[in-house]
């Protein structure tokens, strides 16, 4: 059975003294649950503070985007080696807004996966379709492009590839306060979970873990997480407040997950 994953994405938002107080809600929000992981992604310069403030929780701390070199001279960017050192497990790479708004393309975000993987980050890896490509009925060919382009690095036909996990995130979806169904969820990501069964193998579809991301809300949480193929949720605004994600975070396990 995968184990639920529910990720805050703070993008740029907070301050020093708000982080802290979400940071905090988080934790008390996430207390006593024992099925589920808790990730929160800060802002680069907010993940030691916040990371303090997780101190014996169990939420875990991901970056919001890295470069995929090494070190160097990349002014403005930051490392895979510096958000391990600051406590971070996992990563978000190839968000929408990643690729839209500054131009990220597939062989990039191929290389940040492949290079968060040699870290040790568990790569969180976005793909999504836009607003006329799901209109225009090419919702699936456009999903199984981006996972061409952004897995290149794992190569073919592996028994066991490192933990990696894929965000199911339709770009009309996005801050627009209009989610995808959960029908419409599911089906995108039982795609992904076929094309990793035949690319990969059996077990490592099985384990793989697709969240869906997307104007998620206290409101369409719970269908959401009723779907079998569902395994978590990537949430913005709504994790922005703490009433909000704490309910998403304590979401009621319905139908076929139960
Ligand atoms: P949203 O953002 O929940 O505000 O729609 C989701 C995301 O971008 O990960």
């Amino acid at each position: 059975m995968r184990r639920p994953l529910i990720a805050g994405n703070w993008k740029m938002n907070t301050d020093a003294s708000t982080c802290l107080a979400l940071a905090r809600g988080v934790v008390a929000g996430s207390m006593g649950v024992e099925d589920r992981d808790v990730l929160v992604a800060p802002p680069f310069p907010l993940l030691p503070l916040v990371k303090r403030e997780l101190e014996g929780s169990r939420v875990f701390l991901a970056g919001q985007n890295m470069h995929w070199e090494e070190k160097g001279a990349f002014t403005g960017e930051v490392s895979a080696q510096m958000l391990l050192s600051v406590g971070c497990t996992h990563v978000v790479l190839g968000h929408s807004e990643r690729r839209n708004l500054f131009g990220e393309s597939d062989e990039v975000i191929n290389l940040k996966v492949e290079r968060a993987l040699i870290k040790g980050l568990v790569p969180i890896l976005c793909v999504g379709e836009r607003l006329e490509e799901r209109d225009s009925g090419k919702t699936l060919e456009v999903i199984e492009a981006q996972l061409n382009g952004c897995t290149s690095c794992l190569g073919k036909g592996r028994d066991g590839i490192p933990e990696f996990i894929v965000a199911y995130e339709p770009v009309w979806a996005i801050g627009t306060g209009r989610n995808a169904t959960p029908e419409q969820a599911q089906e995108v990501h039982a795609f992904i979970r076929e094309y990793i069964k035949e690319r990969f193998s059996d077990p490592v579809a099985e384990g793989l873990r697709i969240l869906y991301g997307g104007s998620v809300t206290p409101a369409n949480i719970d269908g959401l997480m009723a779907q079998p193929d569902v395994d978590g949720v990537l949430v913005g605004g709504a994790s922005l407040a703490i009433d909000s994600f704490t309910r998403i975070i304590n979401f009621q396990a319905q139908g076929q997950r139960v």
